[in-house]
């Protein structure tokens, strides 16, 4: 008698649970609008630049990347057109090494700037000239991919003096 009532009672816990993930899907995501903040990521790129390389195979791009929204997220590669590789660099007591995923916080930034993070191309198809851009590709672990015009500018550029 024990036996086939428990398995009515795992029946309708089953059946239960089924009706209740359908309803819990929907409602989550109206609770989740109606608190007012999405808790996502809002990203956006601000004074990208590159130095116009002195060498015919490699050259180096700075920017911005500056999140809006409630949730940090992580720039996890760079691609470029231009480029047979793009690796994101940090340089640590004078010395460039390889940086791996680089976090932007919420409601912060993330600044690449000369001694600094850069960016590193590498396998250049033809060296950019002064005027020109180079088309970047960030790829983000949260929010997808955020495509970056960079302007080549003269090698000694200073975006501080804009010179
Ligand atoms: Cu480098």
């Amino acid at each position: 008698m024990r036996r086939p009532a428990a398995a009515a009672a795992l029946l309708a816990g089953a059946l239960a649970g089924t009706v209740l993930l359908t309803g819990c899907g929907g409602s989550a995501s109206a609770s989740g609008n109606d608190s007012g903040s999405d808790g996502k990521a809002k990203l956006s790129v601000s004074s990208p630049y590159m130095p116009r390389p002195v060498s015919d195979s490699m050259a180096a791009g700075f920017l911005t990347i500056v999140n809006k929204g409630d949730a940090e997220d992580e720039l996890t590669s760079v691609t470029s057109d231009a480029a047979g590789s793009v690796t994101v660099h940090q340089t640590v007591g004078g010395t460039m090494r390889e940086a791996g995923r680089l976090t932007v916080p919420a409601h912060g930034r993330l600044v690449f700037g000369s001694g600094g993070n850069h960016l590193m191309f590498d396998g250049l198809k033809h060296r950019p000239e002064q005027g020109q851009t180079v088309s970047v590709e960030l790829h983000f672990a949260k929010s997808g991919d955020l495509r970056v015009e960079m302007p080549v500018k003269s090698a000694t550029y200073n975006p501080a003096t804009g010179h």
